[in-house]
């Protein structure tokens, strides 16, 4: 349509590159008059005139339109004719990715990141699903993506933890020392309390955490127990929540790359030294706001959370050569990816694109961060057993769900509550409302997909060039619009618009389904109804599991 469009402006004398757009008055529209009246001085109406009089007048006007109208104050609606939406959708149906435009990057993906020794809590959700979601989605367009947690295995809270450990076992063999889950679930709460009543232990803790750095072999035993402990019940509930990765590097693997690293720093003239310590600056000219230097040692030969980074990049430039490293955590470190990555660039040591996607809190009904009762942060899975709780007690039938179908609504809800928000933003964690089956919820759309599969059946039937109703226009229509939204996904990295889509796919669907009665149906308009609705859900299933969702047998 586009196409046309375009030799109608030039046949006119116009130069122009159209962008036919969805429209809220007709099906789509034309916005260009604007900008065409601009360049050749005339009224946008005086062009809207000839270019829809003259549309009008081509010969396969209907294989394309309905109608094309001129609306002021210079658009141009148009009306799609049966013939094109039957074209183009059996011609999306046959396309490999939904229609979406291939790529062929490399690409790495960091997210997750939690800090080991620590139980995951609410705010390792959002970095770990939008995350997953984002590789999910890359992947699917033929990228070749490499996802890395990176660990925060070596910081202050492995200090802690060892320094609670001393305190337990004195007289211990570091070998013999067992830990259990409980024990470091307690042990790091405690320790982290008491360095904020002691300055001395405070102090002892880095000292400890210094030592490991530099590999002391004594902790690094410890270490590795808490470590295998630890990450045994951080991938128990990534499992949980279909979250993956390639790697498991963790920061101190970073750390392996320092010697080599800093010395490249130093040859490339971008360190300096301040008071004793290693330091970039990367303040820019135009800069709105500070930006201070990358600190990557501290003159008591600390290395620091940008030094790891640095590090990393360093690791995963030589061993991957990506295209693109990706990033995605929470929007209090946008400043901080701007200094290391301005630090990486200086350097010259990456010549990728290096790109960080800040997100904001889950919050609370009182719209603050969430939190337990009691004010204290709630762990990742004591909010999926709320949100299982919930969902049981809806309705007495899902007391005797299946579990495995359970756990897939579960994820459905959590993810389909956060991935529906432009991840820039904060959002309000509402259970229960996210658990309804009515409602921009996951339950929904699951439900959806569910109740239209057990009315078709597979075939090989090939659309004919009617369409039989309102609704069904409008589902085919909107099912045209799917490759677009998974460009736009990949283009901007935002899941939102796939969880959008899909939900109103949904309510399209749903709305198809209530007004045909398929079961009584034969013959041509059966068939049609069967590729329709088809293909509506092959379209829900792929784009479900392109946000980590998927599909229960029963619900
Ligand atoms: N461990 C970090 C934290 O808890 C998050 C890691 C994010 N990824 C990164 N490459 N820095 O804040």
């Amino acid at each position: 349509m586009e196409e046309l469009f375009n030799s109608v402006f030039k046949s006119l004398g116009y130069e122009n590159e159209t962008k036919i757009v969805k429209s809220n008055n007709a099906d789509y529209q034309c916005d260009d008059l604007f900008k065409l009246a601009k360049t050749y001085h005339k009224s946008p109406m005086t062009i809207g005139e000839e270019v829809v009089l003259e549309i009008n007048k081509l010969s396969n006007f209907t294989d394309y339109f309905e109608s094309v109208s001129l609306a002021s104050p210079g658009f141009i609606n148009i009306m799609v004719s049966d013939k094109y939406i039957c074209d183009r959708l059996r011609n999306l149906i046959n396309k490999d990715m939904l229609g979406a435009k291939k790529e062929n990057k490399k690409i790495v993906i960091d997210y997750g990141g939690p800090n080991v020794a620590k139980p995951l809590h609410v705010g390792h959700l959002r970095t770990a699903i939008i995350g997953q979601s984002i590789n999910n989605i890359l992947k699917f367009v033929g990228n070749d993506t490499i996802s890395d947690v990176h660990l925060g295995d070596i910081g202050l809270q492995m200090g802690q933890v060892i320094y609670g450990i001393l305190q337990d076992y004195p007289d211990t063999n570091f070998e013999n020392v067992e830990l259990t889950l409980d024990y470091l679930n307690n042990t790091y709460p405690k320790m982290s309390a008491l360095c904020k009543e002691s300055e001395q232990v405070k102090n002892e803790c880095a000292l400890i955490t210094k030592s490991l750095q530099d590999r002391d072999e004594q902790y690094l035993v410890l270490w590795k127990k808490i470590m295998d402990v630890s990450l045994k019940d951080v991938r128990r509930i990534y499992d949980y929540l279909s979250v993956y990765f390639d790697y498991w590097y963790g920061e101190s693997d970073a750390y392996k790359e320092f010697d080599e690293m800093i010395p490249y720093l130093e040859k490339q003239g971008v360190v300096r030294l301040d008071d004793g310590a290693k330091i970039i600056d990367v303040k820019e000219e135009n800069d709105k706001i500070d930006v201070p230097p990358c600190i990557i040692q501290k003159s008591n030969g600390a290395y620091l959370y940008a030094t790891s980074d640095l590090g990393t990049i360093w690791q995963r430039g030589r061993d991957f050569h990506p295209d693109n490293i990706i990033y995605v955590t929470d929007n209090r470190q946008d400043l901080y990816f701007t200094q290391v990555f301005r630090a990486a660039k200086k350097s010259h040591m990456f010549d990728g694109v290096l790109e960080h996607y800040g997100y904001g809190t889950v919050n609370g009904a009182d719209n603050k961060p969430f939190k337990t009762r009691d004010g204290g942060t709630l762990k990742l899975e004591d909010l999926i057993n709320e949100v299982k709780k919930e969902f049981v007690n809806l309705r007495e039938e899902n007391k005797d769900m299946e579990k495995e179908d359970l756990d897939k609504i579960v994820n459905a809800i959590i993810k389909f509550a956060d991935l529906q928000n432009d991840f820039e933003r904060n959002y309000i964690f509402d259970i229960k409302k996210f658990s309804e089956v009515n409602g921009k919820t996951g339950p929904y759309v699951l439900y959806t997909y569910l109740r239209i599969n057990k009315i078709i059946s597979e075939n090989n039937n090939v659309l004919s060039d009617t369409v039989y109703s309102e609704s069904d226009r409008a589902l085919r229509l909107k099912l045209l619009e799917v490759s677009d939204v998974i460009n736009q996904a990949v283009k901007e990295r935002k899941p939102h618009y796939i969880a959008n889509y899909l939900y109103d796919l949904s309510v399209t669907a749903n709305n198809f389904y209530q007004n045909n009665k398929i079961s009584g149906l034969s013959g041509n308009v059966k068939d049609d109804f069967e590729v329709v609705l088809g293909f509506n859900n092959k379209v829900t299933k792929t784009l479900l599991q392109l946000l980590g969702i998927h599909l229960p047998t029963n619900m």
